[in-house]
């Protein structure tokens, strides 16, 4: 039996419909039940006379509550008191489960609803933001296919070579010690010297103890690395991926921003090409705006609020101070302070969403940042674990560049989240670990 979704109610004027889904509200007046039904793509609502229909029918629908997984058949009627101006009139109801009372109720706390979040994803708002979040992973993989990339698919599980090896979640791995990965990135590059041009979506781990809006444990990190590119050249291809998203959740997710109070007008604003400003000058204007910043000063929240809170396209900081980049980044033969790197600040202040940069690719230059890097932070380099990424200047090298996307970040600045947790089902926080 084909059954029809809420969407689909108004083109079925007239007609006989089956219909499944759960129970978003219910009232009982006058000998009628109605109930307004939730599926995947909304509610409509459905009435019960009990004059219509046998007993058994009845005593169901009289007996289902909140969020009871319910399924039922009947005429669909113009109806000016419905909310969507349609309904359903039933001559037949069952409930597959009737289920307990829905412990979430309309007015709730932050700590409940996160608590209950297996349930909250049932809620309109979790149900529209986790439809857009698979749009942002289409969009994103069907750009970068279109450019002729690769997907590929790094291990999670390392030996820590990592940027640094700080912040990363230990486990034990056969009574050895290793490591939830923080970044792809040293295996996407392994991969260019075959298929060239390459990106992977996989969780990256991060144990900072950063309580923020923008940061999760577990994240989704886009990561994308191509043979012969220069940072010009990426940085062109981050602003076209970036504006294409954007342009298609207006194109074709209108519904859903609508119901989320996105303005697509600032979405539509989105368009190539976006401010290059560099570190310096990110510097010199955040002075201006009355911070007291010296060179070499990393970004925080304030910061990151600051730089852009007054732009409307997201902003490349580019050339950064090479103490606060990690080994892998070219020095800047214009300004040996610096690296070949550049970070894209999101508009309306909400922070760092990619960071980029071109890469080491001579052997003897990447020896020697290690070497420098050891010194000026005094750390000692695990060399072993680099040996492998090592052998990959040694063996017909080349230039290449390539970048990291926090996926989360991007969903909640271009759906103006309030908090990064809701731009992913289960979120992993520094307190929070289930559901
Ligand atoms: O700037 P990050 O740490 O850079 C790297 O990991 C590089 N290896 C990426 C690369 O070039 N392949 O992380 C990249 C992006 C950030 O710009 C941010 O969007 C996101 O990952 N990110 C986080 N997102 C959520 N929660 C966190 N704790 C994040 N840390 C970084
Ligand atoms: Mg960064």
């Amino acid at each position: 039996m084909a059954y029809s979704y809420s969407s689909q109610v108004p083109e079925k004027l007239d007609k006989h419909i089956s219909i499944r889904g759960w129970v978003y509200r219910k009232r009982e007046s006058g000998g009628i039940i109605f109930i307004i039904i939730r599926d995947r793509t909304g509610t409509i609502q459905a009435s019960i006379k009990k004059d219509n229909v046998d007993e058994k029918t009845w005593k169901q629908a009289q007996e289902s509550i909140i969020e009871s997984s319910i399924e039922l058949k009947g005429s669909v009627k113009k109806d000016e008191r419905a909310p969507s101006g349609f309904e359903i009139e039933c001559d037949y109801f069952k409930t597959i489960s009737k289920g307990e009372p829905y412990p979430i109720t309309e007015y709730q706390s932050t700590e409940l609803l996160l608590d209950k979040r297996h349930l909250w994803l049932r809620s309109m708002k979790m149900t529209n933001i986790m439809k857009l979040r698979s749009y942002f992973f289409r969009y994103l993989r069907k750009y970068n296919d279109s450019k002729g990339f690769y997907e590929i698919t790094p291990p999670l599980i390392t030996s820590s070579a990592g940027e640094t090896g700080a912040d990363m979640f230990p486990i034990d791995y056969f009574g050895q010690k290793a490591y939830l990965t923080e970044s792809s990135q040293l295996y996407a590059e392994a991969m260019i010297f075959s298929l060239e041009k390459v990106y992977t979506f996989a969780p990256s781990y991060r144990a900072e103890k950063s309580r923020t809006v923008k940061h999760l444990a577990e994240y989704w990190h886009l990561e994308l690395e191509a043979a012969h590119y220069n940072l010009d050249k990426l940085l062109k291809f981050e602003e076209g991926m970036v504006s294409n998203v954007a342009q298609q959740l207006v194109k074709n997710n209108e519904d859903e921003l609508k119901q989320l109070n996105v303005d697509t007008d600032t979405l539509k604003k989105i368009r190539p090409p976006f401010k290059r400003l560099t570190y310096e000058k990110a510097i010199d204007l955040l002075n201006q705006k009355g911070k007291d910043l010296k060179w070499g000063d990393d970004f925080g929240v304030e910061e990151e609020r600051m730089l852009t809170e007054d732009e409307d396209k997201p902003v490349f900081v580019t050339y950064w101070p090479k103490e606060l980049k990690p080994f892998y980044q070219p020095i800047n033969p214009k300004d040996e302070r610096t690296t070949m790197s550049a970070d894209l600040q999101a508009p309306h202040g909400h922070g760092e969403i990619i960071g980029a940069s071109e890469r080491i690719w001579k052997y003897d230059d990447l020896m020697q940042r290690f070497n420098e890097f050891e010194k000026a932070k005094g750390i000692k380099f695990n060399m072993q674990n680099y040996e492998w990424y090592i052998d990959l200047r040694r063996y017909g090298s080349v230039p290449h560049a390539g970048f990291g996307l926090g996926t989360e970040r991007l969903i909640k600045w271009m759906l103006n989240l309030d908090h990064i947790r809701d731009a992913i089902p289960f979120p992993r926080m520094i307190n929070r670990l289930s559901p």
